[in-house]
């Protein structure tokens, strides 16, 4: 990121209050970016945006992506040069028992927010974040490139394919060349201060805060696991090319982590039990469980060779990282500091 770029840049960021975008709020606002949050209530109690404070020095709206009329206003009154979707109805066995609210979320919601980015003509660059799932999944032991079809077998996957497919649409339809229109496609975020359910590192440190072992749904499931700092210093590096060149930059960009870090499910339940020490173990759960695809990998040389990004950290210091926020957490430390402080970090 070149230094300055978000100083005063007035930022239109849809799920702020959500386990990503409280990182990336906290990291825009470290930045001296004018934000505008647009989000409902935060979807865990507790919650990082709770925890750290994250409403202080941003406008926030508590409010519906699939209201479009709100929105636009919203999106209109803020005047944005930069707009970040997030808002979504992120989980794939939420969305197995509510497809109907995953897809009026996921894809609506994509749609609203672009149909109000149609009508603001101070939007210069517009990121869409989508997820590694919204590639049509073949088992395969290759990573995904940005020009592979799309798919997905769950709705969760699928609502993020078809997200995909309407950023396209809007982007050749409407919005090219003038605003630079790209989906960002990240692996399996994890990080201190998520709290969602039926998501690994979350369920395990509940367990263990309870002393009783983590269950483990697919113990041999190969994900691209990588902190959630590492998909957001993509974010912010790809909406500011777009900025400055909105048709060299736009379309799809995966930021998934290095080869070594997709890693199966148990290295890292064992790896997290060992880190967290007294009181943590893990056990496979033996119910039957919904379809998840068992390998999933990201290619991100494309990411690598146009914005010079690749991760900084491992998946053993994310591991470690995460181990630290929680334990500071327990003990009532200052939140909003520990956050900016591993933000610090890791951008130097
Ligand atoms: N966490 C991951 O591993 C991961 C991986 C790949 C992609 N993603 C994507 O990143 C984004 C953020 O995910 P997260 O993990 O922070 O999820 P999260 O559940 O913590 O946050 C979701 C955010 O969306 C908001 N939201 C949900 N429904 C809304 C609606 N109808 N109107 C307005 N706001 C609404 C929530 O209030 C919250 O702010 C999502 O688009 C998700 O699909 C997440």
């Amino acid at each position: 990121m070149t230094s300055g770029f978000w100083h005063g840049r007035r930022v239109f960021l849809t799920g702020h209050t959500g386990f990503k975008g409280s990182w990336m709020t906290l990291w825009l606002q470290s930045l001296g970016a004018s934000i505008t949050g647009y989000a409902l209530e935060p979807p865990t109690r507790p919650s990082l945006f709770e925890r750290a404070s994250v409403a202080q020095g941003i406008t926030s709206h508590i409010a519906d992506v699939r209201d479009a009329e709100t929105l636009s206003a919203h999106l209109a009154a803020a005047e944005p040069e930069v707009v970040i979707h997030m808002a979504a109805q992120p989980l794939v066995r939420a969305s197995y028992r509510d497809p109907v609210l995953t897809y009026a979320t996921n894809v609506m919601g994509t749609v609203h927010l672009l149909e109000a980015v149609r009508a603001t003509p101070t939007v210069r660059a517009v990121v869409v974040v989508t997820s590694d799932k919204c590639y049509e999944n073949r088992e395969w032991v290759w990573g995904y490139r940005e020009d592979e079809a799309m798919g997905g077998f769950d709705p969760y996957s699928s609502s993020k394919a078809c997200a995909e497919l309407v950023t396209s649409a809007w982007r050749r339809s409407y919005l090219a060349p003038e605003v630079g229109v790209a989906s960002a496609r990240a692996g399996n975020v994890i990080g201190g201060g998520d709290w969602a359910a039926e998501r690994l590192i979350p369920d395990m440190i509940r367990a263990f805060g309870a002393s009783r072992p983590a269950h483990i749904r697919n113990p041999q499931a190969i994900r691209p696991w990588q902190h959630v700092l590492e998909p957001i210093s993509g974010y912010l590096q790809l909406a500011e090319r777009l900025y400055h060149a909105p048709a060299q930059y736009a379309g799809g960009w995966n930021f998934g982590p290095a080869e070594e870090d997709a890693r199966q499910v148990q290295w890292i339940a064992q790896r997290l039990v060992e880190l967290w020490g007294q009181g943590a173990a893990w056990a496979r759960d033996a119910l039957p469980q919904l379809h998840e695809a068992h390998h999933l990998k990201l290619d991100c040389a494309k990411a690598r060779s146009a914005l010079n990004w690749q991760p900084r950290w491992t998946l053993a210091t994310a591991l470690q990282r995460i181990v630290e926020w929680h334990k500071a957490e327990s003990t009532g430390a200052d939140m909003r500091a520990f956050t900016l402080k591993q933000i610090e970090d890791y951008a130097q």
